[in-house]
């Protein structure tokens, strides 16, 4: 087995580590970087669960090698929350009755949170666009698709307050 050093950005933090040549950015999170929010939930690109973004955009951390991630800029669900303060999306799931288990909600938050970013306004069709790989068999996602839109509202508010 090969073994390579890699820096990348996580949460705002800069990571060297050294990784096996066939260990994925999930299992590197949850295993090297203990960061277990990110789920392991199929193992093979279908649910969503390990869901985060790398350079801004959302990817399944169980399909990218973590070798792969050399230089890359990472954001998890444990860098949502700032200071203390939930980050606006977790805030509204909690206020719109959007949290599911543990398993589903860190890749549903992170994919919320690329959608917003890209279209602080989304309609409903476009969140549920968004959200098409984040699989729950448990929900009607209807609370889910609420929260986004409560989100929206409330990182409208703020982008009014401290403009
Ligand atoms: S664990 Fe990666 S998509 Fe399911
Ligand atoms: S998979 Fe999380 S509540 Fe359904």
């Amino acid at each position: 087995m090969n073994y390579h050093k890699i820096s990348l950005t996580v949460n705002g933090s800069q990571e060297d580590v050294i990784v096996p040549s066939n260990m994925t950015l999930m299992r590197m999170l949850r295993e090297t970087l203990a960061l277990t929010g990110t789920k392991n939930g199929c193992s093979a690109g279908e649910c969503g669960a390990c869901t985060v973004l790398m350079n801004g955009e959302p990817i399944n951390s169980c399909m990218v090698l973590a070798v792969e991630c050399d230089g890359a800029t990472l954001l998890t669900v444990e860098g949502l929350a700032q200071d203390g303060h939930l980050a606006p999306i977790q805030a509204a799931l909690i206020e719109a009755g959007g949290v599911q288990c543990g398993f589903c909600t860190p890749g549903v938050l992170i994919s919320a949170v690329a959608l917003l970013r890209r279209n602080p306004d989304p309609d409903e069709a476009e969140i549920r666009e968004a959200l098409v790989g984040n699989l729950c068999r448990c929900t009607g996602y209807e609370r889910i698709i609420e929260s986004v839109k409560v989100a929206a509202k409330k990182q409208a508010a703020l982008a009014f307050t401290t403009a």
